[in-house]
């Protein structure tokens, strides 16, 4: 197996042939908002350099790729599954393509094309765009080509100019987490921190306003780490380059994710206080509402830091959606660990929150912990935690009813209903009728219904008899 040296400008590359039907591409995408880019771009790349289209169906695709996550062991179990279903479908047209991509290529490298012999190419986050030339190398040569460097910004300067998808986009802005919590495989996989230069992150949005893109979400593993290079040889933080999207024509709406609380400064609060095209809501993970906890996990904020944080963000914004991360089951947490994870809920209120049972990850601190906190119990303090949440979640929504919000038409309701579902500024979403040339455009809705999972609500237009 090698690694080759050239990007996918490579001049020996067969390019796309006239008169033949357009190559298929399938992606199947595990993990977080990240690997939602990454694929996104993946498909970029391949259409600009070999004229690929994407499918839905596995059957029809010459090229199927797997952009995988290493988060937590389950996620990495997957690949190996998805893989060995894939065997068959190789099986039946040997000339058809497997990569494999994303957090587990990263990490294991050349152990995947050895013990999946399907697969023709392993890549990581940080070489997706030397993808085509990666193909036709394996082409060539009929070996595996494996190639998970980081060299560093190099992956945007070689992507092709972003597609929009409807109305909404992730924008990548820095790569990489240098927090290393002790139980995080994520600056592994990912490597270090490495901010994008202003300038490219403001022509990519730029050119999603274009294409009709209105609301933004600026991406980063540690969002609020961003240390981007002006022209003028200065430095930009996340405030201002919220400030500087917020300026282009067309962008109406600005998220970002994720953030550490660390780095969640007064800058950015004065951002929630001073722009309105910011978003009405903060992700904002605490894993832990232990200190004795929060120092195994290296995780460097206190609790206190952390409360007098949100407190002072719903000084400028009162009505704030608050959501955080969690992990239960910490080697060695007991149960006076978890009751103060608990009244931290109860203190903050968080009114959504992804929570995990931790999950020993290969090559991280914490992994050589003693675990001693028994299955059972992990899973009950999970299911504590969740019903709790999910309390706290039907409460924020039963509050929403009657009230009005200004919501991005985002694409038809899934229920297939004829309805339009979109996002209200808290990042709750909504299912109401409307004219589909609505798509794309921000409406107002009064909330009529909390539903499980959705709100239900009524153009405000169609409120009031023309
Ligand atoms: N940058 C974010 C932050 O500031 O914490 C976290 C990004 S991490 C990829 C997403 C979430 O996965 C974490 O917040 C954590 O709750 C969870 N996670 C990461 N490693 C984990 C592990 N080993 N076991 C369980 N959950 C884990
Ligand atoms: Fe992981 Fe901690 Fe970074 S959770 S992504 S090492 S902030």
């Amino acid at each position: 197996m090698s690694t080759p040296t050239t990007p996918d400008t490579d001049p020996n590359r067969t390019p796309p042939q006239a008169g033949k039907p357009a190559p298929k591409l399938y992606i199947k995408t595990f993990g977080c908002q990240m690997n939602e880019y990454d694929s996104r771009k993946m498909a970029d790349v391949l259409a600009a350099s070999d004229g690929y289209v994407r499918t839905t169906e596995p059957d029809e695709a010459d090229l199927l790729l797997l952009n995988t996550c290493s988060v937590r062991e389950k996620a990495q179990e997957k690949v190996f599954s998805e893989l060995g279903r894939w065997r068959e479908w190789k099986a039946a047209r040997p000339e058809r393509q497997v990569a494999v991509g994303g957090c587990v290529a990263s990490q294991e490298g050349e152990a995947i094309a050895t013990r999946e012999s399907l697969v023709d190419v392993v890549f990581g986050p940080q070489t997706l765009h030397r993808l085509p030339s990666l193909l036709e190398q394996t082409r060539t040569t009929g070996r595996p080509s494996v190639d998970v460097s980081f060299p560093e910004i190099e992956k945007f300067d070689r992507l092709p100019e972003p597609q929009a998808d409807g109305p909404t986009a992730f924008v990548s802005i820095m790569e990489g987490c240098s927090k290393y919590c002790s139980f995080c495989v994520v600056p592994y996989t990912r490597g270090e921190e490495v901010s994008r230069p202003v300038d490219d992150v403001l022509v990519e949005c730029a050119q999603l306003a274009d294409r009709g893109v209105r609301e933004i979400t600026l991406l980063g593993q540690n969002v609020n780490g961003y240390r981007g290079a002006l022209r003028d040889g200065g430095s930009c933080d996340l405030a201002l380059l919220i400030h500087y999207v917020a300026r282009l024509e067309g962008v109406e709406r600005i998220r970002f994710t994720t953030s550490h609380p660390m780095e969640f400064d007064d800058g950015l609060i004065e951002a929630f206080a001073d722009e309105p095209k910011l978003a009405n809501y903060l992700h904002l993970p605490v894993q832990s509402g232990s200190e004795r906890i929060l120092k195994l996990m290296k995780r460097p904020h206190t609790i206190d830091g952390y409360v007098d944080k949100i407190r002072r963000l719903r000084m400028v914004r009162p009505d704030i959606a608050l959501s955080s991360d969690f992990i239960v089951g910490f080697p060695s947490e007991t149960d006076e660990d978890f009751e103060a994870t608990m009244n931290l809920i109860a203190e903050v209120r968080f009114d959504s929150a992804f929570s995990f049972i931790y999950s020993p990850r290969p090559g991280t601190p914490a992994s050589n912990l003693r675990d001693g906190v028994a299955t059972e119990v992990k899973q009950e303090r999970l299911r504590i935690l969740q019903g709790r949440i999910k309390q706290l979640s039907d409460e924020y929504c039963r509050a929403l009813v009657g009230q009005s919000h200004k919501v991005l038409v985002e694409r038809p309701s899934r229920r297939g209903n004829g309805q339009m579902a979109g996002r209200l500024s808290n990042n709750r979403w909504v299912n109401f009728d409307a004219p589909e040339h609505l798509l794309g455009t921000f409406v107002d809705v009064t909330v009529t219904e909390s539903l499980n999972n959705s709100l239900r609500g009524r153009l405000a237009e169609a409120a009031s008899p023309a």
